[in-house]
């Protein structure tokens, strides 16, 4: 059950976290490269009075992209328009969206990745010159027109660069990959949401949130909510060591800050296929779960962690994973 929780809880779900969301730039807490070359781009743009150039966000859920773009909105002064792949059905649907552009707006389109085709195209003309073709009537007597739109930014975001096609890839003027954050980043991320959650946590309680909440931000604010239920209920009012423990061991979260599918998933390849590689379908239907679900919010924390080894072959446990789990590799044995 602990598992099947915290995966939900992974997607993003964050409507009661939206007050804790950070505002501008300075708030944003870590990725220092991202924010200092931001900074500059965006000042430019505004010195040039233009657009900022069309912004491409990179990252596993709960990193901070939705977020980064509500705050390059709120630097650049201009108004957000929020939609996402799969929300935009037709093409119309988007030439609605551009056409209620204002100069400096921007349009954020979550999971780029899962637009149609015939709506992707629509989005070419319109990220390189600001035009809006559209077709008029149908067969011998169709013709097109051009129309102008007001410049506007374009931030994309998506989990799952490989599914991105290489045209839109290219628009992008500025391509952001988001790291997972260390642990004193989310700690300080811990103690700036604390006070907005009416609660006190313990230093020590911070970094053991911080330092098992997989470097997602998304899950570090989890884990602190969590925790002040567990505080609540014991009727205190802060968050201690024995407060955070308690939380943690509650969900099933190990040391690393796995939770009981990570380890079910290197449990899978360690012992059913001796360690891989294994190809991710494979991988899915022997664990019952959706390929999509894995590769985007479970393998890319067992990958930055060293456990999982992606090779042409398929997935690999490596020598740590087998060390995590206890177990010795057969050609060890
Ligand atoms: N760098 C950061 N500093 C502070 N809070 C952050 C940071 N990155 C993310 N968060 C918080 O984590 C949560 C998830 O972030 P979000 O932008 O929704 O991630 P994504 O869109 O990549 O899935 C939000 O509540 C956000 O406020
Ligand atoms: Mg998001």
């Amino acid at each position: 059950m602990a598992e099947r929780d915290l995966g939900a809880e992974r997607q993003d779900t964050d409507q009661p976290l939206r007050a804790l969301r950070p505002r501008t730039l300075a708030e944003f807490v870590g990725q220092t490269e991202i924010k200092e070359r931001l900074q500059v781009y965006i000042q430019a743009a505004r010195a040039r009075n233009e657009p900022l150039d069309h912004v491409l966000l990179l990252s596993p859920p709960g990193l901070g992209k939705t977020t980064l773009a509500y705050i390059i909105a709120h630097e650049i002064g201009g108004h957000i328009k929020v939609s996402s792949g799969p929300a935009i059905e037709r093409p119309g649907d988007l030439a609605a969206i551009l056409t209620h552009l204002s100069p400096g707006d921007v349009l954020f389109v979550d999971e780029i990745h899962r637009l149609r085709p015939q709506v992707e195209e629509i989005l070419y003309p319109a990220m390189e010159e600001y035009k809006l073709d559209i077709v008029l009537g149908e067969g011998p007597h169709a013709r097109s027109i051009r129309l102008d739109l007001a410049p506007f930014t374009l931030v994309g975001a998506t989990t799952r660069e490989g599914l991105l096609t290489a045209p839109l890839r290219d628009r992008f003027e500025v391509v952001f990959r988001l790291d997972f954050y260390r642990p004193e980043e989310l700690a300080e991320i811990i103690r700036r949401a604390a006070p907005r959650l009416g609660v006190d946590v313990e230093e020590r309680a911070a970094w053991e949130l911080a330092s098992r909440a997989r470097g997602t931000p998304r899950i570090a604010l989890r884990l602190l909510r969590r925790a002040r239920d567990v505080a609540q209920v014991a009727g205190a009012n802060t968050v201690s060591l024995a407060v955070a423990e308690e939380t943690l061991s509650m969900l099933g979260i190990d040391g690393k800050g796995l939770d009981g599918l990570d380890r079910k998933i290197l449990e899978v390849v360690i012992d059913r296929f001796d360690g891989g590689p294994v190809g991710l379908e494979t991988l899915a239907a022997a664990l019952g779960e959706d390929p999509d679900t894995i590769a985007e919010l479970y393998e890319p924390y067992l990958i930055a962690l060293g456990f999982i080894r992606r090779t042409p072959q398929g997935r690999l446990a490596t020598d740590k994973a087998y060390a995590h789990l206890e177990r010795t590799p057969s050609r060890l044995l």
